[in-house]
Parts: structure tokens; C-alpha cells; sequence
């Protein structure tokens, strides 16, 4: 299939732990807002097994294998949208301890030196807060954890304030010059995303 003709595949990312997480929430209406033909595979429900990084364990067979396959969807995606929630004004931690072991793959496994699947790999960022700032903080140091790895961060970002006040039993009712703002932002990134995509071997 020609790519341009490819619908864009994008995985989505919610870098907390908690079941009822803003950060997938948020992820699941933006996602039920794009375009139709845009296909949004989520990492989870199945939370990824990865400990806390111990450089002990890279040599683990049962953590290379998971960091394999998590590197095979990265590098599958034509986009990833990264939600992370602010904590004490940084990234989350689960999310810096995925994207920690994910680096080290390249360097644990001679396959992988020279096919790093974050590289120029369009990302969006977007943040659910509790408080007011909407984790418009936290991001900051999400961008900069992606740039340092070699993905193309999206300039915009999304970022619900207040988020339990917003919240519905479906997802969120934003004002409309808000859920405006989301999609027009979600879909600039799914353009991007698109733009940049590259052939696949099955395409
Ligand atoms: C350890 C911790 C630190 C937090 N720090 C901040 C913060 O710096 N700024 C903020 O707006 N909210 C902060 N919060 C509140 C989070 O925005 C809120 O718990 C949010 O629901 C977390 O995302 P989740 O629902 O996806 O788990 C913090 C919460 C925790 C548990």
C-alpha cells in the first residue's frame, strides 16, 4: 500500500499506574475524537513488567524480552502520544523508568545499536492535574527526556486542569472552546505524524 494512502498508527501511552488514571482517560478521548482511520493501539491495559532500572539487570532474559517487544510497537508507530501525569513538578516515574530501560537496549543488544526506534519518532505530550496547572510543569521535563532521546517532540501540548471537575462517566465534557483546542491539536500531531510516516516492510 502506498503510504500516504496508510492510515497513521499511533500508540498511546498513560504514565501512571492508577486504575482509574486521568492520564489514560485523557488518552482515550482524544483518541475517540480523531480522525476516522486512525488506528490508537494502547501499550496498556497490560502494564508493562519492567522493575525499577538497576543496571544489574540488564543482562535479565525475561526484561529483554520485554524491552524488545516494547521497542518492536515504538518502532511499528508512526507517532506516539505520551500522557504524563505531574509529580512535584516533574515526569512521573513509571514513565522515566520505561523510557530508562527502553535506552538501554541499543546498547545491551547489538541488533538494536543502530535501529533506536524513538529516532525522529513524532511525539505528542499531554498532562491531567488535579491541580491547576495542569501538569503544564511536569511536561517540561517530559520534553526534555524525549528530546534527549532523539524523538521529535510536538510543540503543542494538551493539558487538563482541574481534570476530576471536567471528568464525565465517558471521558470529559470540556467546555467547547476547550475540546476545540484538543482536537485541533490531537489532529495537527495525527498530520504530522502522517507527513513523517515512513514505508513499512508490510506496507
Ligand atoms: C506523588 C504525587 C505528586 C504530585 N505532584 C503534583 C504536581 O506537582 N502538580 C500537580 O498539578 N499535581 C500533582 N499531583 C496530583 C496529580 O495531578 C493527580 O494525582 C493526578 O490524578 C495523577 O494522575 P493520574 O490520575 O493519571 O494517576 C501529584 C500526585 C502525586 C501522587
Amino acid at each position: 500500500m502506498d503510504t500516504a494512502a496508510r492510515p497513521p498508527t499511533l500508540i498511546a501511552f498513560a504514565g501512571s499506574l492508577r486504575r482509574e488514571s486521568h492520564q489514560r482517560r485523557l488518552l482515550q478521548h482524544v483518541a475517540a475524537g480523531l480522525s476516522p482511520g486512525c488506528h490508537v493501539a494502547f501499550l496498556e491495559p497490560d502494564p508493562l513488567r519492567l522493575p525499577m532500572f538497576n543496571q544489574d539487570l540488564e543482562g535479565d532474559p525475561a526484561i529483554r524480552a520485554e524491552l524488545v517487544a516494547l521497542h518492536e510497537r515504538v518502532a511499528t508507530a508512526d507517532g506516539m502520544l505520551i500522557a504524563s501525569p505531574e509529580y512535584n513538578g516533574g515526569v512521573a516515574p513509571y514513565l522515566k523508568n520505561t523510557i530508562d530501560w527502553l535506552s538501554r537496549l541499543p546498547r545491551i543488544d547489538p541488533d538494536y545499536a543502530d535501529r533506536w526506534a524513538l529516532r525522529h519518532k513524532p511525539v505528542l505530550l499531554l498532562s491531567a492535574s488535579t491541580g491547576w496547572s495542569g501538569g503544564l510543569l511536569g511536561l517540561q521535563s517530559t520534553r526534555a527526556l524525549f528530546a534527549y532521546v532523539g524523538a521529535l517532540v510536538h510543540a503543542e501540548t494538551i493539558c487538563v486542569a482541574h481534570a476530576d471537575h471536567w471528568q464525565t462517566p465517558e471521558g470529559y465534557g470540556f467546555e467547547p472552546d476547550f475540546e476545540a483546542h484538543v482536537r485541533r491539536v490531537a489532529q495537527d500531531f495525527v498530520d504530522l505524524a502522517s507527513a513523517l510516516r515512513k514505508p513499512r516492510a508490510d506496507a
